[in-house]
């Protein structure tokens, strides 16, 4: 919750509050991962939490609702580093294909772009920041196992 807290924007209201989280890991599928300050995936409780993923999967999708990394940590490849845990996890999971939705123009988008996952549809003017603004979103889909 603390990388929460401080990982997205407040103008796009993109954080979930704790009521929220605990309520979505109740839902059989939802799944959680977390990336430690030195790089580690699920770090021991003294390492200090730099990012996390929470996802969800029904049948053999998997959406990746909520994914960040703490300011202070970003540009160290601590972001590469948890996705390619996040997509390892799929996979080991039997998870064919795996989805998100990002803001047009979310620079995580070069991220995600370079693991392979591609724009498969927008919604023009999804998302309205605090400031009215509206902002398209894009569906985007990484294939991990093609039928
Ligand atoms: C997206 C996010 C998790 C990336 O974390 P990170 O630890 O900085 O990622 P990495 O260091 O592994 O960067 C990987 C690549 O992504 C790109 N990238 C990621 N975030 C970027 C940013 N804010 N600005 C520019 N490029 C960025 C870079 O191309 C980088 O590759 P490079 O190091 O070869 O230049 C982080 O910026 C974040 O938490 N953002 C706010 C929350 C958010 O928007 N989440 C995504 C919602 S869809």
């Amino acid at each position: 919750m603390e990388v929460m807290g401080r990982a997205f924007a407040p103008e796009y209201g993109e954080a979930w509050n704790r009521r929220q989280v605990s309520d979505s890991l109740l839902l059989t599928g939802t799944r959680y991962c977390l990336i430690g300050a030195d790089g580690s995936i699920a770090p021991p409780p003294e390492e200090p939490v730099a990012g996390f993923a929470l996802l969800r999967s029904i049948f053999d999708e998997e959406e990746l609702l909520l994914f960040a990394v703490l300011p202070e940590y970003r540009g160290k490849g601590l972001g590469a580093a948890l996705l390619k845990a996040v997509i390892a996890g799929a996979t080991t999971r039997g998870i064919r294909r795996l989805f998100l939705e990002m803001r047009r123009n979310n620079p995580a988008g070069k991220l995600y772009a370079g693991f392979g996952f591609r724009t498969i549809g927008v919604r023009t003017g999804y998302y309205r920041t605090a400031s009215g603004e509206r902002l398209d979103a894009l569906s985007q889909e990484l294939i991990i196992i093609d039928n």
